[in-house]
């Protein structure tokens, strides 16, 4: 499929067929999309949550407003932020550079140092929303990479991230919940498959300057 017949082919999944359940070569895809997610400085302050486990995906279901879609769907990935995303972070980031690219300290040094100063004049919820517009990156590449692999999901951010960090144990990972995301089958009954696409028209949405 080409880009824009897989974009519009995808479509925000409210109902999945539970009985469908994608393959572990195609997890393993979205996994690695997500890590593969280009992140500000490079500094991935995020965690990919992967679920399969209905029990779980039930006991979640009352902390996610009662859609439906985080039970049926076959997997429920949860986006988290990091919350110590502090000067040991930063620190280990760089040594990941050096050990990958074996980039001489001489020059890493200079912006590791502006890095860690710009960190430090930050405050925790300067760095928080910095972490979650991350977030959303990932989201946005996951749900194009879903789009081309024929892969169905809803993005959601009506939960209750504080139930889920609860029931997760996120907070002793360091980890926030920041968004959800159902992926797995749509069902043959999903009535909003079939719903045209709804977008404003594209010269209310795009400006060209031309010379
Ligand atoms: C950040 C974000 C949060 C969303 N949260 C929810 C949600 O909690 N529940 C839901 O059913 N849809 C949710 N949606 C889906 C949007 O309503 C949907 O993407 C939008 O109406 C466009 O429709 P389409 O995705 O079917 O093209 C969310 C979408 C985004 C991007």
């Amino acid at each position: 499929m080409g880009n824009i017949k897989s974009l519009q082919w995808r479509y925000a999944t409210k109902k999945f067929d539970d009985s469908k359940q994608l393959s572990s070569e195609q997890i393993a895809i979205l996994k690695e999309s997500f890590n593969l997610t280009p992140t500000s400085y490079g500094l991935q302050p995020l965690k990919l949550v992967v679920i399969q486990h209905k029990e779980l995906q039930e006991q979640l279901l009352e902390h996610s407003a009662h859609q439906q879609q985080v039970v049926t769907a076959s997997h429920l990935l949860v986006i988290c932020i990091e919350k110590n995303v502090n000067s040991e972070f930063i620190k280990q980031n760089f040594e990941l550079v050096k050990d990958i690219r074996e980039t001489p300290e001489k020059i890493l040094k200079p912006f590791r140092e502006f890095l860690l100063k710009d960190f430090k004049n930050k405050t925790d919820e300067e760095i928080k929303i910095w972490a979650v517009n991350q977030a959303y990156l990932a989201l946005g590449n996951l749900l194009t990479v879903c789009a081309h692999e024929g892969i169905d999901a809803c993005p959601m951010e009506g939960f209750n991230a504080e139930k889920y960090d609860e029931v997760l144990n996120l907070d002793e990972k360091n980890l926030q919940s920041v968004l959800i995301l159902p992926v797995g089958y749509r069902a043959e009954d999903d009535i909003f498959a079939d719903l045209k696409k709804v977008r404003r028209p594209m010269e209310e949405t795009i400006i060209e300057i031309k010379e």
